[in-house]
């Protein structure tokens, strides 16, 4: 029985993971902003699964807001053996016109958090031998995206840190794993008025499809995952083709 460490756990594929998780008979800790959903997440799972559960309130956009996880961690005498870095939003459109302080938001939780939550966590799992870090990419991270520029520019730092950081833990019993998803069925393009575009109307997944994909293969300790067949077929498109055409179909399926 592993202790998982899930972000972003009120909705969509992080409450998806979060349920596969305790389902398997692991012990959860919540982490998202939402405190009445967090509240109810946590007597339902353990009503469910008979597991621990624990949560923690914070907005991981904050800049002290690992440090505040690191500390209730402690105070609950708790080691984290899995940790699944999946909260995250979108701001999409043209840049000009998106909101700064959003994508600021972004980079801050995209990137920042997740690094250093990786970091907080890593030191325990290595002196442990074992430990198992999920972070959440998505199919934009292989293509720079217009009307979406800095999402996908978040979501191509997580995949390169995950590829990067898994051959440095060969040997340490310590895996990183990229799950990358196509458009599924969250709050996540309905938060970002994009669930009109192209991208959300065909080829959808249901976020438990795609954290038992995400579930298996993190088990497996494999590298990079991307979800679903449509979505394999894109990221070999996106490595064949030229920046110009990739630009072009990204721009089709994600312009409002
Ligand atoms: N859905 C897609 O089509 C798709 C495709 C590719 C990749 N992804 C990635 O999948 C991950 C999960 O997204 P989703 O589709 O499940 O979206 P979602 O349904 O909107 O869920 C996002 C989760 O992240 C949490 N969250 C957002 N901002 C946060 C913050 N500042 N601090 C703490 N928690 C925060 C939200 O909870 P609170 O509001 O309670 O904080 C919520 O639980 C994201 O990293 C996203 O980029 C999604």
């Amino acid at each position: 029985m592993d202790t998982v460490l899930i972000t972003g756990t009120t909705s969509g594929i992080g409450k998806a993971f979060a349920g596969k998780f305790a389902s398997m008979g692991n012990n959860i800790i919540l982490v998202s902003r939402n405190r009445d959903k967090l509240q109810e997440q946590q007597i339902d799972l353990q009503s469910r699964y008979q597991v621990s559960v624990e949560y923690i309130s914070c907005d991981l956009a904050e800049g002290d807001a690992v440090d505040m996880i690191m500390e209730k961690i402690r105070s609950w005498s708790l080691s984290v053996d899995v940790l699944v870095n999946n909260a995250g939003f979108n701001e999409a459109g043209c840049f000009i016109n998106t909101n700064l302080s959003k994508e600021l938001d972004m980079i801050q939780v995209h990137i920042k958090a997740l690094t250093a939550l990786t970091k907080s966590f890593l030191p325990g799992m290595i002196k442990r031998g074992y430990g198992r870090i999920l972070n959440i990419g998505s199919t934009g991270s292989y293509m720079p995206c217009p009307y979406d520029a800095v999402y996908a520019a978040t979501k191509a730092y997580v995949l390169s840190f995950s590829n990067g950081l898994y051959q440095e833990l060969k040997g340490t019993g310590v895996t990183v794993t990229c799950l990358c998803p196509g458009a599924t069925k969250t709050l996540f393009a309905e938060k970002a008025n994009i669930n009109n575009t192209l991208l959300f109307k065909f080829f959808v997944m249901q976020p438990e499809a795609v954290a038992a994909i995400g579930y298996s293969n993190l088990q497996k300790g494999k590298r990079v995952v991307t979800a679903g067949l449509y979505n394999k077929l894109l990221v070999l498109s996106a490595k064949l083709l030229p920046v110009s055409i990739i630009n072009s179909i990204a721009q089709w399926m994600i312009k409002i």
